[in-house]
């Protein structure tokens, strides 16, 4: 079975605003990638909208043809963008203001009824959830019971890993966490810290249909070109190997 790449452009609109400049575009970055064959555009509007905004998923729902993941707080604000842009898919993040990035998963545990609320605003209009969750048994049942669709596995602890005993740990609970996932009837992903090396170890988590991924493979693109780039991780997730 093909497994789907998703790739995350913020940190295109990332360099974009650090010059205020209006290039390198996220929406050209997403047409590009759709050329090399990338099976979905993931991107996070945040709060403080510090890279993408809302002119760009505006843009991306109406040229993105294969499939768009809209990251967001679990927020009324959020809530009322997503049932206005209508993404395919709604992926709800944790988000501080002074983080570089995605620290690690949301408390769907400790956010049950608000989350319970806004799935269901999300699911009534079509969107399908997914939650980003660390591989954690109470917040993974607890994401089948506000209703969400899928579950993205944090694995950022397992990019972070500097030892191989360490990296082994994670990808332990990695795949108790997608075992469980997937025997309760949930879809599951996995997405952060992904990259050229450590994609072979995460490879042997088991029933995962989409990778999402982003800082490498546009840090990448620097070097190669985004076809390229966006190429050769999709080759790596689905076992062709380009020697
Ligand atoms: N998945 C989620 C939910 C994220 O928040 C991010 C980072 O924004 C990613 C995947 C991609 O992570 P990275 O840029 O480290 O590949």
């Amino acid at each position: 079975m093909h497994k789907r790449l998703g790739l995350n452009i913020d940190h295109v609109a990332t360099l974009r605003e650090a010059r205020k400049e209006n290039f390198p575009d996220p929406i050209a970055a997403a047409l590009i990638a759709e050329n090399a064959g990338v099976d979905g555009i993931v991107c996070h509007l945040r709060e403080d909208r510090r890279h993408i905004n809302d002119r760009d998923v505006e843009i991306l729902k109406q040229v993105v043809k294969t499939h768009l993941n809209l990251e967001m707080a679990n927020t009324s604000e959020m809530v009322g963008i997503a049932c206005k842009i209508l993404p395919n898919m709604a992926t709800i993040v944790p988000e501080k203001r002074q983080e570089v990035t995605t620290e690690g998963g949301l408390d769907v545990v400790g956010n049950f009824e608000s989350l319970k609320e806004n799935v269901s605003k999300l699911k009534d209009s079509g969107i399908v959830v997914s939650l980003f969750i660390d591989a954690d048994e109470k917040q993974i049942r607890a994401s089948k019971e506000v209703g969400a669709t899928v579950i993205e596995l944090h694995t950022g602890t397992f990019g972070n890993s500097k030892t191989k005993i360490e990296q082994q740990k994670e990808i332990e609970k990695l795949v108790k966490g997608s075992n469980l996932g997937h025997e309760i009837g949930l879809q599951v992903s996995l997405g952060h810290g992904i990259d050229y090396n450590n994609v072979y170890e995460i490879l042997k988590v088991p029933h995962i249909e989409e990778y999402n991924i982003g800082f490498s493979i546009i840090a990448k693109s620097v070097f190669v070109g985004l076809e390229n780039a966006v190429k050769e991780m999709s080759d790596l997730i689905n076992g062709k190997n380009n020697g």
